[in-house]
């Protein structure tokens, strides 16, 4: 590209005959502009290789390489491709300007020509490519631009979700502190109900709502008392209606946050079952929050499978059992809990480990 400034442009011309060079270059340098001339092709694509010029004059025959193949092997040149050419040529047939435009020529001026003509040419071919170098200038910079705005804006994106992350474990790990037999539940529910999304090819957006959602889903339990959630035998009927509550005040808890996914209703609805008889709405099939559906899957059979404060570890055979007889009578979801059975029957998936035996 030229950056020259102390003249109108740079131009090659190029032609066979010398007459004509003579006249043209006299024509253009009165007009103000920089003359190269070029009397063969070779010599003209050695040259204008050499220092690209704004714009290029070519004539079509010429002995040795003709126009048509100077002007090819120019555009097919990531250095000179863009350069207009403008082809003057004292073939007039129409068969002749059509290959001129193929081989990639801006314009086409016939012999004998006329000095205005040729200059208005010139200067009209020479603004357009000016203008298109200026816009490719802007259009970089702009580009540039934009992939520093979206560099920065990954990094912010990628700072929010680890500080989102960082704060969900702590909230997690807020009940699981006051609770030890149930430390890590939350976890390794969170890790099941994962799983099962992915075997069940649920969207990963919506999946990684469902991991956050999972790892919070006991949170209500902070309202109820410690030495409820610890003892050891049954509860009475009013204590267990107070850790029902669990659901829904975890959901108040949750529901001031604006997540970009459904966390409150996924902790208000996962103790619904399919058939109506969870709590603490009594929602019914796909009234029930896909993500709830799998958290309860997940939930159930993490609890069978851990030590409970009023028993010890029942065992995955039992909570697998437990899944397979639920979703049979429709408690369930059958398509979460298929995948869930898919997970341990076919995929060689084991509990997660994480949190056991925390704090004890
Ligand atoms: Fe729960």
């Amino acid at each position: 590209m030229n950056t020259q400034t102390d003249t109108l442009g740079n131009i090659v011309i190029v032609d066979d005959q010398p007459n004509n060079l003579r006249v043209l270059s006299g024509i253009l340098q009165q007009a103000g502009y920089k003359v190269r001339p070029a009397l063969d092709g070779e010599i003209a694509l050695k040259s204008i290789k050499s220092t690209p010029p704004d714009l290029i004059l070519l004539d079509i025959r010429m002995p040795g390489v003709d126009g048509y193949e100077v002007c090819r092997q120019l555009k097919s040149n990531e250095q000179t491709r863009e350069i207009p050419v403008i082809f003057i040529s004292a073939l007039q047939d129409m068969e002749d300007k059509l290959a001129a435009f193929q081989a990639g020529g801006v314009d086409y001026v016939s012999k004998p020509f006329q000095m205005e003509e040729v200059l208005a040419r010139v200067q009209a071919h020479l603004r357009l490519y000016r203008l298109q170098r200026d816009l490719q200038v802007i259009v970089d910079e702009r580009t540039q631009a934009l992939r520093a705005t979206l560099e920065s804006l990954r990094e912010s994106q990628q700072r929010y979700s680890s500080v989102l992350e960082e704060t969900i474990q702590a909230i997690s790990m807020t009940i699981e502190k006051r609770d030890p037999y149930t430390a890590g539940h939350q976890w390794r529910v969170s890790l099941m109900a994962v799983e099962i999304a992915r075997e069940m090819d649920i969207a990963p957006t919506c999946i990684e709502g469902l991991r956050l959602g999972a790892m919070v889903h006991d949170i209500g339990k902070i309202y109820v008392p410690v030495d409820i959630l610890t003892r050891p035998g049954r509860l009475s009927d009013i204590e267990f209606a107070l850790i029902k509550t669990h659901a829904q005040v975890g959901a108040d808890i949750m529901q001031p946050v604006h997540f970009p996914w459904p966390v409150a209703d996924m902790i208000l609805q996962h103790h619904e079952r399919m058939d109506g008889s969870g709590y603490p709405l009594g929602l019914k099939g796909d009234d029930i929050l896909l993500e709830a559906r799998v958290i309860a899957v997940a939930d159930v059979l993490e609890a069978m499978a851990s030590h409970r404060p009023y028993r010890p570890a029942l065992g995955l055979e039992q909570g697998l059992a437990e899944i397979r007889r639920g979703a049979g009578a429709g408690i369930y979801d059958a398509e979460v809990s298929a995948a869930c059975l898919r997970l341990f029957d076919e995929r060689g998936y084991t509990l997660p480990k994480v949190g056991l035996n925390l704090d004890r």
